[in-house]
């Protein structure tokens, strides 16, 4: 075997095996290969197993140094381009006043809307960029970028544009999804706007091929399912996949609509009952969890134990967001899963590569496996679950996308 590259002297090699969702949750579990090695070719992985056991030619060698090195994060959810900040919301927050209460009254995610319309697409650039680059360094090597603070038509085309250029500017996998976030506050222009996304928006981002999927926001004080079942037919009749936010506060049947229409994922979950978590066994839609969300917001967190526990497919993202996480690093994510969704570490690293793989909806990432691409992380030390012990500073030593270090 002739290789590009050998990463030799790895303490702990460790990715997700089970590749789809037609190979159920049950399958997909953590490998670890003790002592071992990873050759590389044209950016994919050629071989990986124990070093002793690798007897082809490398043209260059790295020594990682009795370090661990883990499969590359897949962050399946944020919101990363938007302008203005959400400070005042945090404050008031802090003071009492209720998420729910605040967007009711035409701040919060309207308050992001205004001042993400006051900006250039060039400058929503430069604000994405850096967060674009806060999660990579966190190890995420695929992320997920919604738009959703543009609101009118044009202005979704817009975000959905930027992301497209970001993808352009980043060493990672961007992934794009078109968010229909919230509706107009006047109760008589809901139908019209509906109507405007199934007649131009949704058929224009599926033309110009700006979104991966489209994602509705089901909610008491966004859309209701009814009104989202329109625009997620509408999307699937393009041949774009769908997935909701749904059950963050209210359950007002997002989650049923989720699973009847075949959804990707369906995310956050806070308010899952015990009766529709047993209605996720088995099924080939993934359970996404943002434990930043509930940390942010002081929200019940959603239940990550119960979902495994019944069969369910859990993925974890950081929903980065100014208003409900403002989290920005993908290892944290997993950090979090464990401490307030009972995750085990083994479930969290595989919730944050295979799993938020399949809830992209593709399969060719989020493993360490000889015809993918070489996306992994160097931790700093050599017991990979330091990926999801450590708070504050950053586990992730260095960051390999397609066989290249892009960083630091
Ligand atoms: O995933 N819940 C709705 N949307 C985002 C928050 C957006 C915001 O507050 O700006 C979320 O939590
Ligand atoms: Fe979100």
């Amino acid at each position: 075997m002739k290789a590009d590259l050998l990463i030799r002297g790895i303490a702990q090699l460790v990715t997700a095996e089970g590749p789809g969702p037609k190979h159920g949750a049950a399958m997909r579990q953590l490998k670890v290969v003790e002592q071992a090695a990873l050759a590389i070719a044209d950016g994919t992985i050629l071989w990986v197993g124990p070093e002793a056991d690798w007897d082809g030619d490398a043209e260059a060698t790295v020594d990682a140094q009795h370090r661990a090195v883990v499969t590359g994060l897949v962050d399946p959810h944020t919101h990363a381009v938007w302008a203005g900040d959400r400070l005042a919301d945090f404050e008031a927050r802090i003071s009492g006043v209720p998420y729910e209460r605040i967007l009711a009254s035409g701040g919060g995610i309207w308050s992001t809307i205004r001042a993400t319309a006051a900006t250039s697409p060039d400058d929503l650039l430069a604000l994405a960029k850096p967060r674009i680059d806060s999660l990579l360094r966190s190890g995420a090597t695929v992320i997920e970028v919604k738009s959703g603070y543009g609101f009118k038509p044009e202005a979704e085309i817009v975000m959905l544009q930027v992301i497209r250029d970001l993808a352009a500017r980043t060493p990672a996998r961007i992934v794009p999804t078109l968010l229909i976030h919230v509706p107009p506050k006047n109760a008589s222009e809901r139908a019209a706007y509906v109507s405007d996304v199934c007649q131009s928006l949704i058929p224009e981002a599926a033309r110009q091929k700006l979104a991966e999927a489209v994602d509705v926001f089901v909610e008491k004080e966004a859309w209701s399912a009814v009104e989202a079942e329109t625009m997620l037919t509408c999307a699937q009749q393009h041949g774009v996949a769908i997935k909701l936010h749904t059950e963050q506060f209210n359950r007002v049947g997002g989650f049923e609509l989720g699973l009847r229409l075949g959804a990707l994922s369906v995310d956050h979950l806070e308010a899952c009952s015990a009766e529709q978590v047993a209605t996720m066994a088995d099924s080939p839609t993934i359970a996404t969890i943002l434990p930043g969300v509930s940390l942010h917001l002081g929200l019940p967190p959603a239940p990550g134990r119960a979902l495994i526990d019944a069969g369910a497919a859990v993925a974890v993202g950081t929903d980065l967001n100014p208003g409900s996480s403002p989290l920005f690093s993908a290892a944290m994510a997993l950090a979090l899963a464990v401490r307030l969704n009972g995750l085990t570490a083994q479930e969290a690293l595989v919730a944050g590569t295979v799993n938020a793989t399949c809830a992209l909806g593709f399969s060719n990432a989020g493993r360490i496996e000889p015809g993918l691409p070489a996306d992994f992380l160097v931790l700093q030390g050599s017991d990979w679950r330091e990926l999801v012990y450590t708070l504050g500073s950053n586990p992730v030593r260095e960051v390999w996308i397609r066989g290249e270090r892009v960083a630091p």
